[in-house]
This record gives structure tokens, sequence and C-alpha cells, in this order.
């Protein structure tokens, strides 16, 4: 891989050279698009997948050395804003030299060596970008978390990855430091923020020291990236692995019809680096020399949104649908948005009405992807061609989607089934390498030659997916994955609950809200229903992560159960959402 972009790379040089003289402008270069091209090839399987591959070297180096070699994207490669003027603008070359520093700071002061794991759990600081980088250019594994996570959360994580450091700000430091002496492998915590803290590194000084200097390491295709916990139905969350390549090279290849970004366009995704998948905004980007827009948002605000895209460039803009459900309750035809011409958006159904209305305010069509965080894009509503509302469109290439029953069988068009991906005879390289430490997990999640994604859908005879629910009981909250038992795990802790069932309730903005059934403990079944109801969010915030909280509660005698006794939480979900 490293000698064919070194040829195309020397190419381009020569090519420079030989075409416009000291003092000419250099002409366009055909070469990006052939490197871009070589990707694909990759992807779509007309070219192995190269033993060894790192995204920062592979990809970014490369982006360097064009722009050394004159040929310039339009944009910086990265451009962060705060909304009150701060400013920060890297060209390609300028984040090499960024994160190489970044990368000093893990590899020396951290100790980090390749395959170790680091947390990153930060905001939307231009540090996340950094540090995710300098994690490739180490070969550090990152694992990327949400900033409301509580000490509970937080310690599980620790021990379960046996992360060796973490990255964080100041919010976050005092939960950690309450947890540190029962995570014993975490050996480094470093801080980002302008004040110090006893017991942790500041990153933000130990940068401004650091060397520009640092070696990028070499890593396998199938070395390991990044960890995400994902939320299931039982017990706590699981560890997915990926690989180098999994994400770096296979979001060019599903996602790129989707996304269908080039040079000139400047990419905006508002979702949150807390958020699982938060690393594929950078590999959906960065390879066709995109620029990546960051807004800080410290919270989410509508009209900050869309001021934004009157007052900027921003060609493209990804967000989750809960946040166009918000933006689609503004008065739309009050803004005229600058250059955006693509809007994309996933991690959860989206509502047919809240396209039509974004549609006929702005024009601009909204295209709908779907993917979890064990894959990258599995189907998508790709630029354009047709898109049926209410569809997720179609199976993105390299992926063989079909829909099966319960023993991996293809169904036939229209039929109801499992959505599944073929990973036999051969998984794709784009898939996430397996459930960390869980080979029965990993086994189980296989049916035949299929990947089942535990989502029900039907596919129409055009090969058009249909969305019809998800066959385990995680809920979906405003895109976040959130697992019952967690929930029901903190309602036990609390001395008013006997027993609960906690399943996902229709809701306008969210899509989705936690409900939760309970059956009070005697001593409490006379307290006044609205206080209880008040105080047991309060007690599930404080015990789990606050965005998991019951938005709905309702106290009933008893909950339903099969003959051996299990709560048949999929009852109670069809009676919410039959109403
Ligand atoms: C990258 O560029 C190629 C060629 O111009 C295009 O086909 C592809 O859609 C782009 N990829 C992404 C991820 O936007
Ligand atoms: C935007 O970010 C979210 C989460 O961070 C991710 O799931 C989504 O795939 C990203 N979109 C694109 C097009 O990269």
């Amino acid at each position: 891989m490293r000698l064919w972009l070194r040829g195309l790379v020397l190419q381009a040089l020569r090519s420079t050279r030989g075409v416009c003289g000291p003092r000419g402008q250099p002409p366009p270069l055909p070469v990006p698009q052939k490197i871009v091209a070589t990707w694909e090839a990759i992807n779509l399987g007309r070219q192995p997948v190269p033993e060894y591959f790192n995204f920062a070297r592979d990809v970014l180096d490369v982006w360097t050395q064009l722009e050394k070699a004159g040929h310039r994207p339009p944009n910086p490669a990265f451009w962060w804003v705060d909304g009150l003027g701060a400013e920060v603008k890297w060209s390609f070359e300028e984040l090499g030299v960024q994160s190489r520093k970044a990368a000093n700071v893990l590899g020396g002061v951290c100790g980090l060596q390749p395959g170790d794991r680091m947390m990153l759990v930060l905001p939307r600081l231009p540090e996340w970008w950094l540090v995710s980088v300098a994690c490739m250019r180490t070969g550090a594994v990152m694992i990327p978390g949400v900033s409301q996570l509580t000490e509970k959360d937080l310690k599980y994580r620790l021990q379960a990855s046996r992360a060796k450091s973490i990255i964080t700000s100041d919010s976050l430091a005092p939960r950690i430091d309450a947890i540190s002496t029962d995570c014993p492998s975490l050996q480094t915590k470093l801080l980002v923020s302008d004040s110090s803290r006893p017991g942790w590194m500041n990153f933000r000084e130990l940068f401004r020291e650091a060397s520009t200097e640092h070696d990028c390491v070499r890593t396998k295709a199938q070395d390991p990236l990044a960890i995400y916990f994902t939320s299931g139905t039982t017990g706590a969350p699981k560890m997915v692995e990926h690989s180098q390549a999994s994400y770096g090279l296979g979001f060019v290849a599903s996602g790129r019809q989707w996304v269908a970004l080039t040079e000139s366009d400047i990419f905006w995704n508002t979702t949150d680096t807390a958020w699982v998948k938060a690393a594929w905004t950078l590999f959906s980007a960065w390879p066709n020399g995109s620029c990546i827009f960051v807004h800080e948002l410290p919270r989410v605000d509508a009209k900050v949104i869309l001021k934004t895209l009157s007052r900027l460039p921003i060609t493209t803009l990804c967000c989750v649908p809960t946040l166009f459900r918000l933006l689609v309750q503004e008065d739309l035809t009050r803004y005229q948005f600058q250059s955006l011409r693509h809007c994309l958006t996933g991690g959860e159904a989206l509502n047919p009405d809240v396209r039509e209305k974004w549609k006929s305010q702005t024009g601009l069509e909204l295209h709908e992807g779907y993917g979890q965080s064990e894959t990258v894009v599995i189907c998508a509503n790709p630029k354009g061609t047709k898109i049926k509302s209410g569809s997720m469109g179609k199976a993105s290439p390299p992926y063989d989607v079909q829909i099966v029953d319960d023993e991996g069988n293809i169904l036939p068009p229209g039929a109801e089934g499992n959505v599944a991906v073929r990973v036999r005879p051969a998984r794709p390289f784009c898939f996430f390498n397996c459930y960390l430490d869980n080979p029965e997990k990993t086994a189980a999640s296989e049916q035949g030659d299929f990947y089942i994604t535990g989502d029900r859908a039907r596919m129409d005879k055009d090969g058009y997916f249909w969305f019809m629910g998800r066959n385990d009981d995680v809920i979906n909250s405003a895109s976040y994955r959130i697992g019952p038992v967690e929930v029901e795990s903190a309602l036990a802790e609390h001395p008013a609950v006997l027993e609960s069932a906690v399943v996902s309730s229709p809701d306008p903005i969210r899509g989705e809200v936690v409900k939760a059934f309970i059956v009070l403990s005697p001593a409490y079944s006379s307290h006044d229903p609205e206080e209880l109801t008040r105080e047991l969010q309060e007690h599930v915030k404080r015990v789990t992560a606050p965005y998991k909280y019951p938005r709905k509660v309702a106290f009933v005698s008893e909950l339903p159960k099969t003959v051996s006794g299990k709560i048949q939480r999929s009852k109670l979900r069809s009676q919410e959402w039959k109403k």
C-alpha cells in the first residue's frame, strides 16, 4: 500500500514540476482522484486489502505531501469554531504537525505502546481530533465515551477494557479520581484544561513542549484501532473492536456514495464526539480531502445551527433525526443557507414527515443511512438516487444485505425478517473484528452465512429496505442506545422498587423514550405517585448516566411474564406503540 501511494505521490510531484514553471500556477492534478479510485478498488474487492494500513500514515500524510506538491484543497482539513469568535483552521500539513506533537505526548510521558488502550472522553474540542489521530500514529487503541457516564459506568468500562490511560476534561476528572484505585490498569491520566489537578498530567502543557518529529507506527490492517461500548438487551455493554482498515478504509467503501464528499466540500456532522461512531466523520471526509467543520455547541440549539449554516459555507450536513425534528419546528424560510447542498441523517429511523417538512422548506433532500457500531454504513440513500420516503435505502456496497429468517435462510422480497449481512465465505473487511473477550457473543451474532443485526425489516422488489423495529429490547432514544437492563438495575437499587420492566415508548421529538413499568414494594404503595416518579428519575440519573432515566413512569400491580417467569417486555412495548 505504502509503495503504490509513494509512487502516486512521486508521480504527482514530477507532474507538478513538469507541467508548470517555478512561478506558474500548478494545474489541478488528477492524482487525488487516482488515489481515491485505488482506495475504492480495495473497498469493492477489486484489489486486495493491503497487509499494512494506517489512516494517519496512508491517508493524512499523503494529503500533506500533495499539499506540499502544490495541490491544496480550497478549504482547511479541519475548521473549528466555538461560536464566540475563537477559531482553529488546520491544513493537512498543520494537522500532521499538531497530531505528531500529540502522538509524542501519548508515546512519551504516557508511555503508550502499540495495542495499549486509551479512553477518550472530551467535549467537541480540537484536542479530540488531535488525540484520535495521535492514537493512530502511536498504534494506541482509542475508546471513545460519553461525558455523562457515571462513576459506576466509568469503572466498568475502565476495568473491562483494561485501559492504560484516559484523557478527559475538568468535568469528568473528579469522577475518575473517585474510582481510580479500583482500576489498577489505569496508569496515566491526562487532563485537557488550562488549570492543573493533582494526580493528572496537563495535556496542553505537555503538548506545547512536545516535539513535532514523530515516526508513525506501521500497523497491520487487522490491528485494533478502536473499541466501542455498545448496549445490548441483556447484561453490561459489550466491547466492539474495530481494525485499522475496517473504519479507515471501510468508510470510503460503504459510505462513499451516501456521503459523496469532494475536495471542495465542508462537512459538518453535528453529532457529539461522545458518540460511539464519532470517528466516522473523519474517515468519511479526509480521504477525499474534504474539510471537517466543528462547532463547539455546548448544547443543542436549533437556532445556532441554522444561523451557522446561513453564515458559513458549509456544504454537507449530518444530524441525527432528533435534531432534524427540532430544526423543522423553526420557520426555515427565514434562513438562507449559504452553500448547503447535501443533507444526511442516521442513527435511528427518520419519520417521513420530517423529511417532507425539511424538503418543502429548504428544497433539500434528506438522505438517510443505516449502520451499527459493528459495521459502517449497511444501507443508504445515496446522493442522486431515487428516495422512497420511509425506506432506509438500498444495500451499500461492498455489503450483501439480505432479509433472513432465524436460521439464516434468505427470505423473498416483501417478507419481514432479520436484517442480515453476508459474512461467509468472506467476512467484509469493513466489519468489526469481534466482541472483545466475548467469543460466545460474537458467535451468537451469526446465523448460517450471515451476521444478524438485531433489526427487523423487509426488502421490496427494488431492493429498498423498510425498517420494522428491533428484535431485541434496546431503546433508541434520540439515537442513544439504552439497554433496558441497565435502567432496570438502577431502579432495582431503590427501596421503592419491587420489580420493573423498561421499554421504549413513542415520543414526537426523541423518536422514542425510556418508559419504566414499576411494581412498588408494599412499604411504598401509598406514596404520592408524582413525588415518587420524580424521586426515581433522580435516582436513575444518579446511579447511571442521566440520558438513561425513564422520562415516563407507570406504577402497575404486576408485570406480564412467561410461564418460566421471564418478564415479557415485548408485550409492554407493543402496548405502548399501539396507542
Ligand atoms: C470520494 O471521491 C470519489 C471520487 O470523486 C467519490 O466517488 C466518492 O463518493 C467520495 N467519497 C466520499 C466518502 O465522499
Ligand atoms: C456523524 O457522526 C455520527 C456519530 O458521531 C456517526 O454515527 C455518523 O455516521 C456520522 N456521519 C457521517 C456521514 O460520517
